[in-house]
């Protein structure tokens, strides 16, 4: 069987220039630009590419970037003021607060303190808990460009098995509920589950997000089944520099699955276009148009 890439880079280019397009049509017809507040406390090296790359492509979309960078050793208090200042101001429609936070913060308090309405990561328990009833709700970047990924190659999901290994909040649980809102039959595999392989291998659907290097296994994969790797691990190579694998063996699944995602070029260039537009739905709500 010949295993086809999933192209996530060239999708969400795609999705980034109807955004964009968006965004336009909403400046011409409402004089309204959205606007995105990104907040990155201390200096991640990972964390500051993120943040410049959503910086970037914010303003690449036409919509106002807002940067806030605090020092690492920034008082938990002086976060929460902040988070304060941004929900209360008209021209942010979307907060992110770059994730992880230092150790002396406690980042569940501060989802907390943000707006539910702009909760652009989907994050806050309001959002979490509407995602899980069925209401309109800003749902998690990663997962939604996962099943947007999904549904543009496989059409419809009705009936389909699939299974995620990963319970995160980030990413397993909320890709977990996207798929039952697909009409999937969903298993959520986890470090506990008894024969993971066997589990994986029952999937249509297998949606890899642990934080392993290449954990999933070529045989683990049903012959034909699609394979979404959300992993970005980065591992020594013998000339001493690194590189990026996912948590799927991708050399070994090729001839057993039918599409799976590349890693790099795959999920990762979802999650920003997926921010782009959950602040573009955040915008449009809270403006009413
Ligand atoms: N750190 C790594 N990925 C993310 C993300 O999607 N959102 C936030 N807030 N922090 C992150």
């Amino acid at each position: 069987m010949e295993t086809k890439p999933i192209d996530g880079k060239a999708f969400a280019a795609g999705l980034r220039a109807r955004i964009a397009d968006e965004v336009a049509a909403l400046k011409r017809d409402h004089g309204l630009t959205p606007g995105l507040a990104v907040v990155l406390v201390g200096e991640d090296p990972a964390s500051q590419v993120y943040v410049r790359n959503k910086a970037a492509q914010t303003a690449e979309a036409g919509m106002a970037s807002f940067e806030h960078k605090l020092p690492v050793d920034t008082a938990e208090a002086d976060l929460l003021a902040l988070v304060a200042r941004l929900n209360a101001d008209p021209a942010v429609h979307g907060i992110l607060v770059q994730l992880p936070l230092p150790a002396h913060m406690d980042a569940t308090k501060v989802i907390a303190a943000l707006d539910p309405a702009k909760d652009v990561d989907g994050f806050h328990v309001v959002n979490a808990g509407r995602l899980a009833v069925g209401l309109d709700a800003l749902v998690p970047c990663t997962p939604l460009g996962c099943v947007m990924l999904l549904k543009h190659h496989l059409g419809k999901l009705a009936g389909l098995n699939a299974v995620v290994v990963g319970r995160s909040n980030i990413v397993g649980k909320p890709a977990a509920q996207l798929l039952l809102r697909e009409d999937c039959t969903v298993t959520i595999a986890h470090s506990r589950t008894r024969d993971l392989p066997g589990v994986c291998r029952q999937a249509d659907i297998l949606i890899a997000a642990v934080g392993r290097p290449e954990m999933v296994r070529g045989d683990w994969i049903k012959p034909g089944a699609t394979v979404i790797d959300v992993g970005i691990n980065r591992i020594p190579k013998d000339d001493g520099k690194t590189r990026l694998v996912g948590d799927v063996a991708y050399q070994e699944a090729q001839g057993i699955a039918g599409l799976i995602t590349p890693v790099p070029g795959g999920v990762g260039p979802m999650t920003i276009a997926c921010l782009l537009q959950n602040t573009l739905t955040a915008a449009r709500r809270q403006a009413g148009v």
